[in-house]
Formats: C-alpha cells, structure tokens, sequence
C-alpha cells in the first residue's frame, strides 16, 4: 500500500479490523519494524485525539516523529499552477512537499475544509498536493473530504461491542452552532457501506450527504423512526450543501438524549458539545462507547503505518 487517503484504500475491512485488535493486545509486537523511519505529522488545523494517537502509533513501531503545526508555523502555500505569488503566500505545495519529503519517509497531513467553496473543497488540494508532489506514501489525518482513520477506528469499535452478525446502527445528524465539514459523516458512511449491517442515516431535510457517497444506503428523514431499534447511534453536525458554510437549522430536538437512545450504544468522534448535540446524561451514561473511540484512533493508525511500512522497507 502506497498511501491511505481514504476508506477506500482499505482492501479488506474485517481483515485490518481483526489486525487491529491484534495490535491492541500487543501494541509493541512490531517495534523494530519502523526503526530507522521518520514519520512527520503537519497540522494544518487543531487536533488532539489523531496528533497523540497517531504519534503514539508510529511510536509502537518504534518509528521517529516530527509535528508542525503547518497552519500557524510555516509558510502559507500556494497551490495554483502558474500563479503570480504576489500576494500572501509565500512558497508554493510544489516546492514544501518535495523539502518535507527530504526529511521522512511517511506524510501524514490534517487539512479541513474551508467551508467557503465547493469545488475547491471537494479537490482536497493540500492532501492531493502532497500526494502529488511528495514522493513519498501519504497518511490523511482527516481532510476537506474525509477522515479515514477515524473511520477505521469506528470499525473497530463496532467490531468490539457488536452483539450480533448484522445490527443496526444509525448516524443521525445534530444540531451545532458553527458550520461544519462533512469529512467525518462521509468516511463513516463509507466504511458503514462496507459493513454487514442494518445502516440508516437521519437528518433534516436539506442536509443531504453528498450522494455519490449515501448512494445505496437508507436515509430517513424521522429521526424517531430511524433510532427505532437500532443497536447503535452515531451522532454528528455536517453543514448543508445548498447554502455551504452556513448554520440553516438550529432545531434543538435534534440533539440525542438518553430517552431517544434507548438501548442503544452512543458513538461520537469527539471533541463534542454537551448539551448541545448529546446531552450530559448520554455521554456519562453506561451506553457511550466515545472514549473506548478515541482509544481505538491509536490501533487504527497503527494498522495503516504497519501496512505502508510493509509495503516499502
Ligand atoms: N476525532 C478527531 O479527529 O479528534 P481531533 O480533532 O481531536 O484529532
């Protein structure tokens, strides 16, 4: 495997799930196979689950780790070809990505979505921009489109509290006071679609996923029929497409309580916003898997660093 840019990369999902845990329950059984190997993690946004998770993986392989936060740190990148440079950034992808590759030999890049365009959005230019011009095998830390190795993390997780062949989870959208990407819901889905399951998306109309990821999956508009069953929820914000960037429904019956839970096990990435998308009672109740989650990022990376560095000693 060259890069890990999205769920797609993953050939077999039970197989690097089943790794995964194998990894969990000896985290330094490889520890030797990354001697010698750098990995350099650039942040272009915050981060605190997938920066020490991930740092904590590469460690487990006995890999060296670089951090910057690219965003704040470096210099502001250009990506256009042919640009006249002569306004506020001062060096172009072509040139940074080649000079970071010098110095490692796994990339691993956060670069969310800006939220104010689209298309530019949907081009993943610094995640592509790396893979283009690196070299070298590229990990997505989560970008504008999606964020793999959360994903995977969530597959997991599943894997792990599953109580049967074939439940039903639902990810159901929530209420939140800032505009955000859909990098998170669309990996989900993704990997959902890959999964023996009964899987429902919820949300309110006009809040549509792309649908060239949900095609093939259900989606119900009524929330309460949706959970209706379901052995898992996973809940979170993603803007709408129609006006991208804006908050259009603040609808507060939207937020999942322990009432409209039910039986059911409680999935977030994190970082979460009590009382605002769960409430206090869900996330400090039994049935929230969200910290065994961010413990489950940690194998999840480790299972991609292990298969790249197998596939270029
Ligand atoms: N879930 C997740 O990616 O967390 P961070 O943004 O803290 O890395």
């Amino acid at each position: 495997m060259k890069h890990y840019l999205s769920i797609n990369d993953i050939d077999s999902l039970p197989d690097w799930v089943t790794e995964a845990r194998e990894l969990k329950k000896n985290p330094r059984a490889h520890r030797l196979l990354g001697a010698e190997k750098t990995l350099c993690m650039l942040f272009f946004n915050n981060s605190l689950r997938t920066r020490l998770s991930t740092q904590k993986a590469a460690m487990h392989l006995g890999m060296e780790v670089m951090v910057m936060n690219f965003g704040t740190e470096s210099w502001s990148l250009e990506f256009g070809d042919g640009t006249v440079m002569d306004q506020g950034s001062a060096e172009h992808i072509k040139e940074a990505a080649k000079v970071v590759a010098q110095f490692c030999d796994i990339v691993a890049i956060r670069s969310f979505a800006g939220l104010k365009d689209k298309e530019i959005d949907a081009a993943d230019v610094v995640l592509n921009g790396f893979v283009e011009h690196a070299a070298i095998p590229v990990v997505n830390m989560e970008s504008s489109m999606g964020h793999p190795l959360q994903a995977l993390a969530d597959a997991i997780t599943l894997a792990e509290n599953a109580q049967k062949k074939r439940p039903k989870v639902v990810l159901s959208w929530a209420p939140h006071p800032k505009a955000l990407p859909h990098a998170v819901p669309n990996s989900f889905v993704r990997m959902m679609q890959r999964q023996e399951a009964d899987f429902v998306i919820t949300h309110p109309k006009g809040y549509e996923l792309d649908p060239s990821i949900t095609k093939g999956s259900t989606i119900e508009y009524d929330q309460y029929k949706a959970l209706k069953g379901a052995d898992f929820v996973y809940v979170k914000n993603w803007c709408c497409y129609s006006d991208y960037g804006s908050v259009l429904n603040r609808d507060t019956s939207w937020m999942m309580t322990k009432g409209k839970l039910g039986q059911a096990k409680f999935m977030h990435c994190l970082p979460v916003r009590r009382n605002v998308v769960v409430e206090d009672a869900v996330l400090d109740g039994s049935r929230s898997l969200v910290i065994e989650q961010a413990n489950n990022r940690t194998y999840a990376a480790q299972v991609v660093l292990k298969k790249i560095l197998d596939s270029n000693p």
